[in-house]
């Protein structure tokens, strides 16, 4: 069903979050904005993770470099002490290189060779001098001491070589010794380091957005705060103050706050007073006027034809203001006293039967199944008032009430008025429910004696039933008034 205007909002008594986002139709969608709490959230995990990452950073650099120097350091160490041992063996004339290389102390991802006599010696089959990088070699051979970090394939290694100047009576030779360290037991270290790192940083970070959302949570409730009782005093509960824990640290912001809703309760209640007080002043003399008027129509064939005239113009006149006073006084009641109303719990079948017999209306009536046994928490007196102002609509502007229709929508009861009149158009559909408001239907000629009073106080009596109340176009022709009003769930027995 299309909803086209809809009088008032408060679908629940209770003050809700105010809409945030909501796009301006006028200037097309706007940019989406992110809240308050998201943005401190986000920007305590971006300070936690900038933070975290330089710290990790500087730390993964420190650790890496001193390890990295250790190792390196201790592996050309153990290549010079093999150097050493190998220059003692070899100014034994009988020494076979073959097995010399293998009593040298090396690691088990270690690999050797020994240069002597212009021949190689490896530790293994598989190692061949090719291996080794080609300026270290010569750089080694030609007598000065060498390493190099070399890698091929992801696979580091470290390559030492020492020369040796070996004399022997037999030989007198440079011969060199070279060792191969893997360093991937070094390599992985360090990514496992490098892994938790990053873990922490992400962890600190995910902590800085916790630990944001907190801290936002808790600088904004005195917001929320404030909100909540804006928002319930904007709905008429003008007793609400800031009183809570939370502004204990903003006494001065809530003793103003709370100043300021002294002021504008006295004001309204003043206000509110004083129209109450006028509206009283004004029926004295209009239930003089009307009863002189009596006295006069009741002699209406004494009076000239002229007279007359002005009589019958006094008489609507009269009758206009009466309404006019008694529809103001209605008004600054909810006014003076918002929250003042008296519910009971009735059946559905059995309130509509006595709206409909108190308000003097000939209406079809239709119920839904099941709804007319429902209950309902209504001001019956209020509830008449509601229905009496749209019957008297529809007769006055549309040929009178064509169908009562009562629907159940859960949680929820909606009373449908429909006619088969003009209809209402639908950039009206609001503003009618304003005070003082006037449809096209009611500036027409002869239809001239409404004040633009009736659909507000409607709206005012749903209002304080927690209920809606809008208009939209009926199907075949007219309007359709609803009216919707909370159902009561619990079944009375
Ligand atoms: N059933 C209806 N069909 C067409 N127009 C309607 C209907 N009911 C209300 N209206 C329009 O809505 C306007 C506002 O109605 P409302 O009852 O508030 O004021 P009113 O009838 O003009 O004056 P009063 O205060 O005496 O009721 C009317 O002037 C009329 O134009
Ligand atoms: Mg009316």
């Amino acid at each position: 069903m299309r909803v086209d205007g809809v009088a008032t909002a408060q679908a629940s008594p209770e003050p809700t979050a105010l809409p945030t986002n909501v796009p301006d139709p006028a200037h097309g969608p706007q940019k989406r904005r992110l809240g308050l709490r998201a943005r401190v959230t986000t920007a305590f995990a971006l300070g936690a993770l900038a933070l975290s990452s330089v710290l990790a950073g500087i730390g993964y650099v420190a650790v890496r470099t001193s390890i990295v120097n250790q190792q390196l350091a201790s592996m050309r160490h153990q290549a010079l002490a093999n150097a050493v041992l190998l220059r003692g063996e070899l100014r034994v004339p009988t020494a076979y290189i073959p097995a010399l290389i293998t009593t040298l102390d090396s690691g088990p991802n270690t690999d050797s060779l020994i240069y002597s006599t212009k021949h190689w010696y490896p530790s293994s089959a598989t190692l061949s001098p090719r291996q080794l990088p080609q300026a270290l070699k010569v750089h080694v051979l030609a007598g000065s001491p060498a390493w190099q970090v070399i890698g091929s394939s992801g696979i580091a290694q470290l390559v030492v070589g020492v020369p040796i100047h070996a004399q022997s009576a037999s030989r007198s030779e440079n011969a060199a010794y070279f060792e191969i360290f893997d360093l991937s037991d070094l390599t992985r270290t360090l990514h496992t380091l490098l892994a938790a790192l990053t873990l922490a940083a992400l962890i600190t970070t995910v902590a800085g957005a916790v630990l944001g959302r907190w801290a936002a949570g808790r600088a904004l409730r005195p917001l929320r705060e404030t909100t909540q009782a804006a928002l319930a005093i904007a709905g008429g509960r003008l007793d609400t103050r800031l009183e809570s824990a939370y502004f204990a640290d903003l006494a001065p912001f809530a003793s103003a706050f709370n100043q300021m809703v002294d002021q504008l309760q006295e004001r309204i209640e003043r206000e509110a007073r004083f129209t109450s007080d006028v509206n009283h002043e004004l029926r004295s003399p209009l239930t003089t006027l009307a009863n002189s008027l009596s006295v006069l129509e009741a002699r209406r064939d004494e009076l000239p034809p002229r007279a007359l005239q002005a009589l019958d113009l006094l008489g609507a006149e009269v009758r206009r203001f009466r309404r006019l006073v008694d529809e103001l006084l209605e008004i600054s009641r909810f006014d003076a006293t918002p929250g003042d109303i008296s519910r009971d719990e009735v059946t559905v079948g059995s309130l509509v039967e006595h709206t409909v017999q108190a308000t003097g209306a000939d209406v079809p009536v239709r119920f839904a199944p099941g709804v007319a046994s429902q209950h309902i928490l209504v001001d019956k007196r209020r509830f008449e008032r509601i229905f009496a102002n749209l019957f008297e609509n529809a007769q006055r502007y549309a040929g009178g009430v064509t169908l009562l229709a009562i629907e159940d929508h859960g949680d929820s009861v909606r009373f449908l008025v429909e006619d088969a009149g003009p209809g209402i158009a639908p950039e009206e559909r609001d503003r009618i429910f304003e005070r003082f408001s006037r449809g096209s239907t009611g500036r027409r000629r002869g239809l001239g004696d409404g004040t633009g009073l009736g659909l507000a106080i409607v709206a005012q009596h749903v209002n304080q039933h927690g209920g809606r109340v809008w208009v939209e176009d009926r199907l075949g022709g007219g309007s359709r008034f609803v009216v919707e009003l909370p159902a009561w769930s619990e079944v009375v027995t």
